[in-house]
């Protein structure tokens, strides 16, 4: 377990995501309109494109280059061309830091909410 600072809370605009790499793992972070931290791997499974460079709607964030969305939550896209799912990362919140834990991604079971 590696959990490591990926930014501060204050660095993050609502709904503009924030590409960081920990230890080789490009990761999309987002904080959606009410708030909310996610973290999820910030490369679309349909090509190779950082989901950082999409756009944030509710708790999703679409791939410019074919539109496909993908759940912050569960990292599921949700509609085609991408079928794969991207990794979801838990989020902790300590003061202003944004901690993630990038070798471990949350379990399907708890992706759900
Ligand atoms: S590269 Fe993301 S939907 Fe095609």
């Amino acid at each position: 377990m590696t959990v490591a600072r990926a930014c501060g809370v204050s660095e993050l605009e609502q709904d503009a995501p924030l590409k960081v790499e920990l230890e080789g793992h490009p990761i999309c972070i987002v904080k959606d309109s009410a708030g909310e931290v996610f973290a999820i791997g910030d490369t679309c499974t349909h090509g190779n494109i950082s989901l950082s460079e999409g756009f944030v709607e509710d708790d999703t964030v679409e791939c410019w280059a074919h539109g496909s969305r993908f759940s912050l939550r569960t990292g599921q896209p949700l509609n085609l061309p991408a079928y794969e799912p991207v990794p979801v990362y838990a989020v902790t919140i300590d003061g202003d830091d944004v901690l993630i834990d990038p070798t471990v991604t949350v379990p399907t079971s708890e992706k759900e909410n």
